[in-house]
């Protein structure tokens, strides 16, 4: 019996052929057709006119932030449940994160919290370098009224999508919000190069700096030339190859995991205390991971209880982020909510993400069987 993973990658069937033949090409060399065409691919999957292939979604946030000007002494603001690479990104520009609390509704950043703040700061002259909203677990931020505002200030607005390639929102594509997009093909994401990353923009300048800091900073002379400090960040060719096969089947990607959220909230649906995450009537997401927060004293049992008992059957899942600001390494940062009882860490505290990749009917009746002594008797789907 195999272990039921979190997230693991899945192939559509042609990554090999697609490998041999960057290969046999010899397009072994860092860059090629299969890199310019992903590019173009990913562009178009996010309506913006380019994209850039890097070597990991937080190579991508970091350079993101490096060609809209953040740097030493800066201000971010970020939302504090997510990923610890979307904060990272902010700390190797030199600057501070400042985190924003979670939106209830939806489970990402709080708009209401950004613009407030925005405001707060416009009026005494400190305004952040950038904003960063996070597309949490594959469902889009609610970002149009930040982007406005941010666009009337002079604010950098960077999407990290890197969890919500596919997704839409109000008919518009994940990695199309804001200045910058960012996605991530990291091994558990829904596509994956097993490694890598792209920034999405519809500003030329923005792609030629990207690529430029992606390869070590080198300027266009014959001989080795360089001005500022630069980084090893872009995608391979061949790594690219792996990602156009893993990106022509997304749709059945994304309706798979579509099904598996179902699945789950029809399995839970007799029991009291559970609440999926909110799916945001505006948009469309692509449920990278099924999450759901448990209330305990109604359920009869907490989120620990769950882990435990799916680890016991080898099955995996996870608490949900641990906020940024409860973070050792974050310790003193700002952070802001509208009250001592942050919806981010009641998330963190009561949240599980379930296995949310492709499960076929064995798979799931293992699911099923693991959390029987828990939740009693099954609805059938
Ligand atoms: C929200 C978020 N941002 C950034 C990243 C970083 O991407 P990578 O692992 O490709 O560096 C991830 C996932 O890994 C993520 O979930």
């Amino acid at each position: 019996m195999s272990r039921i993973y979190l997230s693991p990658p899945e192939l559509s069937g042609t990554e090999a052929d697609a490998l041999v033949a960057a290969v046999r090409g010899g397009w072994l060399a860092p860059v090629g057709p299969d890199l310019d065409a992903f590019e173009a691919e990913l562009a178009a999957i996010a309506g913006r006119r380019y994209a850039v292939g890097v070597s990991s979604g937080t190579a991508a946030l970091h350079l993101a932030l490096l060609a809209h000007g953040v740097g030493e002494g800066n201000e971010v603001l970020v939302p504090s449940l997510t990923f610890v690479a979307t904060a990272n990104a902010a700390v190797y520009c030199g600057a501070r994160p400042v985190f924003v609390d979670s939106d209830d509704r939806t489970w990402c950043i709080d708009p209401e919290l950004v613009l407030q703040e925005l405001d707060r700061r416009a009026s005494v002259g400190t305004l952040p370098a950038a904003v960063i909203t996070v597309d949490l677990y594959g469902q889009i931020a609610a970002a149009e009224g930040i982007v406005e505002r941010c666009r009337d200030l002079g604010v950098a607005v960077i999407e990290d999508a890197a969890e919500a390639i596919g997704a839409t929102r109000q008919g518009r594509p994940a990695g199309s919000f804001g200045d910058v997009g960012v996605f991530s093909f990291n091994g558990n994401k829904l596509i994956t190069t097993s490694g890598g990353g792209a920034v999405l923009t519809d500003d030329v300048s923005v792609r030629d700096r990207v690529r430029f800091l992606a390869t070590q900073a080198r300027e266009p002379v014959l001989h080795y030339e360089h001005h500022e400090l630069g980084f090893n960040y872009r995608l391979s060719n061949v790594l690219a190859a792996l990602g156009r096969a893993q990106l022509s089947t997304l749709e059945q990607r994304r309706e798979r995991r579509r099904a598996t959220k179902q699945w789950y909230r029809t399995l839970f649906s007799h029991v009291p205390g559970i609440t999926f995450m909110p799916d945001d009537p505006a948009g469309v997401p692509v449920n990278w991971l099924t999450a759901m927060e448990i209330d305990p004293s109604l359920a009869g049992f907490d989120r620990d209880a769950v882990i435990a008992t799916l680890a016991a059957a080898d099955i995996e899942s996870r608490p949900i982020w641990k906020p940024m600001h409860l973070q050792k390494q974050f310790a003193g940062s700002a952070f802001l909510a509208k009250s001592a009882a942050a919806v981010s860490q009641r998330l963190f505290d009561r949240g599980v993400c379930l296995p949310s990749g492709a499960m076929d009917d064995v798979a799931r009746e293992r699911v099923v069987a693991a959390l029987r002594p828990l939740i009693g008797h099954v609805p059938s789907s």
